[in-house]
C-alpha cells in the first residue's frame, strides 16, 4: 500500500454549499452536545463528494473548525482510512485493487497489471483522458470472493484480469455492470452451487414434529404413543412379605373380617 500524502496542489479555500452545510449541520445535530467529533467520518465524506471524489487539505481544516476539533485529528482520520483520497481521482472511476493475502493468493497482482497498463503505470495518478485512477488497499471484506475491487462504493468482485478489463470498458462507456460477483453467484454462495442443507423439506414447515416418527423407529414404540408424563408417580415398592406364622395369619384373617365388615376386599381399595 502507497504512503498516504497529501497532494502537492492544492486548492485555496473549501466551503460547504448551502445544501451541504445544511445536512453537515442536521448530522452533527444527531450526536450529544459536546461529542460533535464523531460527525467526523460522515461530514468529511460529504467534503470529499463535492469536491469531486478527493479531499483536499482546506477541506481537512474546515472540518475540523466546523467539529471543534484539532487539525491534527482530523488529518489523522482522513490519511489513515483508504475511503477517503487525497488526490484527484478519475472522473469516471477510481479503482481500488484489493491486495490483502486471500486477493492476493486469488490472482490481485494480474489486475493490478491490468491498472498498470490499462490506467496509468503508477497508482493515485490519472489515466491520459483523466476518466479513471487506481490505487491498492487493504482488505475490504469481500475475500471468500476475491479476487475484487471498489469502485467509489461498490465492490465488484470474482474477478479475472479479463473480467476485469470488461469492467473498466463498462464504465468508459457509462454502462458499468451490476455490483457484487462477476461470475454470477449471489453473495459468496458455493461457486458450484449449494452442497450442504439442500432439503427443502428444512424449510417448508414438513419437519415439524418429526421427530416423534424418529423416535417411534428407533425405539420400536408405537408412533401414537405418549411418552409418560414425567409427574407420574412411580410404582411403589413392592412390600415384603410377611413370614409364616400363626399371629400373622390370625392378624390377616381379622383384618378380612374387618375389610368384609366395611364391603371391601382386604387390601383392595373401594371404587370411587
Ligand atoms: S483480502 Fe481482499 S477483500 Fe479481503
Amino acid at each position: 500500500m502507497a504512503v498516504r500524502r497529501l497532494h502537492p496542489d492544492q486548492p485555496p479555500s473549501f466551503a460547504f454549499s448551502p445544501e451541504n452545510l445544511a445536512w453537515a449541520k442536521e448530522t452533527i445535530a444527531k450526536y450529544p452536545p459536546g461529542k460533535e467529533a464523531s460527525a467526523v467520518l460522515p461530514v468529511l465524506w460529504r467534503a470529499q463528494e463535492q469536491n469531486d471524489g478527493w479531499l483536499p487539505e482546506p477541506a481537512i481544516r474546515y472540518v475540523a473548525e466546523m467539529l471543534g476539533m484539532a487539525y491534527i485529528r482530523v488529518y489523522e482520520v482522513a490519511t489513515f482510512y483508504t475511503m477517503f483520497q487525497l488526490a484527484p481521482v478519475g472522473k469516471k472511476a477510481h479503482v481500488q485493487v484489493c491486495g490483502t493475502t486471500p486477493c492476493m493468493l486469488r490472482g490481485a497482482e494480474d489486475l493490478i497489471k491490468v491498472c498498470k497498463s490499462k490506467i496509468n503505470h503508477e497508482p493515485h495518478h490519472l489515466s491520459a483522458d483523466g476518466d479513471f485512477s487506481w490505487e491498492e488497499v487493504e482488505c475490504l471484506g469481500s475475500c471468500a470472493n476475491a479476487p475484487m475491487v471498489q469502485i467509489f462504493k461498490d465492490t465488484y468482485e470474482d474477478l479475472t484480469p479479463e473480467l476485469f478489463e470488461k469492467l473498466l470498458e463498462g464504465f468508459a462507456k457509462g454502462n458499468p455492470p451490476k455490483p457484487g460477483s462477476m461470475i454470477g453467484r449471489t453473495a459468496s454462495c458455493p461457486e458450484g452451487g449449494l452442497t450442504s442443507l439442500t432439503d427443502p423439506a428444512l424449510f417448508d414447515g414438513s419437519g415439524i414434529g418429526a421427530w416423534k416418527k424418529r423416535f417411534a423407529e428407533t425405539t420400536g414404540a408405537a408412533p401414537d404413543a405418549k411418552a409418560p408424563a414425567a409427574s407420574a408417580p412411580a410404582t411403589p415398592a413392592a412390600v415384603p412379605a410377611a413370614p409364616v406364622t400363626k399371629e400373622n395369619l390370625a392378624a390377616e384373617a381379622a383384618s378380612g373380617a374387618v375389610a368384609a365388615a366395611r364391603g371391601t376386599a382386604a387390601g383392595k381399595r373401594p371404587k370411587e
